[in-house]
């Protein structure tokens, strides 16, 4: 098969590129480094089937060149941060909104076979019943949750309108390896450096937000099961672990994780506007379709999250420093 993997360099992407060039699939990793590390990826370079494009998938025009014979589009490239998305809508709605456009239409052009699309549980803003499924409304209080629901409903559309066979689907909060804490990186990685530096992780608010997280190799494991399965998936399907971990319970596995019982605690300042309550999924329609359960528990994924951290991630952020 040949593959376009968006956001190629980033974080899930860049798992994604691993598992199929390993696999022996032509993979096109196309990202412009917004968020992503070539570090991710450096390993594939090798690799006589793995191609990096270094682009912007707000380029039609590259877009119309590269996508020509490509079977399979997996499109994560994204503005994936909640706080950027305040400061600078404008750029959010252009990558995540006209960016999709953009692919889905090339994908339309060149009748690619499948497009698989990186929405998010962020569309659904704060559980109002718990556990969310896919009727749940979307309600999103951020520019960046509008901007995905935005890019999903425009894949429903085109899966509608043109019959196109477009898989939706929507990660809960998704942590592992290569996760950066650079500017707005996930919670854990920030959490963990700052606990590692002998900092106090920041909670906004009394810390009991909650999240559903699931770990990266769950998280291929959805998008492989959604990639081989058979007929077209043309309503949008959640991937959660149905576990609900609340940040303060987070920060302070982590500082037990990092061996900082004694030393630290996490301190709490404001809430910030906009931030999504509760966030739990119903993933029964990931069972029943395509047999996906999380297999990873929320510790373990801590735990090997953690060690990569020690192992890798400070000395990775040296280097990018
Ligand atoms: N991490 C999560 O918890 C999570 C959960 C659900 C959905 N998602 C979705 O999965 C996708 C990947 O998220 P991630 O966590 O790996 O983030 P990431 O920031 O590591 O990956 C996004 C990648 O897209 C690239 N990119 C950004 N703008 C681009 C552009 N205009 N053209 C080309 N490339 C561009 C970035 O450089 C980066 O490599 C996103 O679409 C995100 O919305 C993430």
């Amino acid at each position: 098969m040949k593959m376009l993997i968006t956001g190629g360099a980033g974080f899930i992407g860049s798992h994604l590129c691993d598992k199929y060039t390993k696999e022996g699939h032509t993979v096109l990793c196309l990202d412009n480094f917004m968020s992503g590390n070539l570090m991710n990826i450096r390993h594939l370079l090798d690799y006589r089937n793995f191609k990096l494009i270094e682009g912007d998938i707000r380029n039609y025009e590259l877009l119309d060149k590269v996508m020509r014979d490509v079977d399979t589009v997996f499109h994560l490239a994204a503005q994936i941060h909640v706080d950027r998305s305040y400061i600078e809508p404008q750029l959010t709605y252009e990558v995540n909104v006209m960016g999709t456009q953009n692919i889905l239409e090339v994908a339309r052009l060149y009748d690619a076979k499948r497009v698989i699309y990186a929405s998010t549980s962020e569309v659904y803003g704060s559980a109002q019943h718990v556990p969310i499924n896919e009727q749940h409304p979307l309600n999103a209080p951020h520019p960046y949750g509008a901007s995905k629901i935005a890019a999903d409903r425009m894949c429903y559309a085109y899966i509608q309108t043109y019959g196109m066979d477009i898989s939706i689907l929507r990660l809960f909060n998704t942590f592992g390896p290569r996760q950066r804490d650079i500017g707005y990186g996930g919670v854990i990685s920030i959490f963990t450096r700052r606990v590692l530096s002998n900092v106090p992780p920041i909670i906004y608010g009394d810390g009991l937000q909650t999240r559903d997280y699931i770990y990266i190799d769950d998280a291929v494991r959805a998008y492989d099961l959604v990639l081989n399965h058979k007929e077209p998936i043309t309503d949008p399907i959640n991937f959660g672990s149905g576990t609900e971990v609340s940040i303060l319970d987070l920060a302070n596995k982590v500082i037990g994780f990092c061996g900082k019982k004694d030393s630290l605690r996490p301190i709490h300042v404001e809430s910030r506007i906009g931030e999504v309550k509760r966030l739990i999924a119903d993933s029964s329609k990931a069972r029943k379709l395509v047999g996906w359960e999380a297999k990873c528990n929320f510790e373990e994924g801590l735990s090997k999250f953690v060690q990569w951290y020690k192992d890798y991630g400070l000395e990775e952020r040296i280097k990018i420093e």
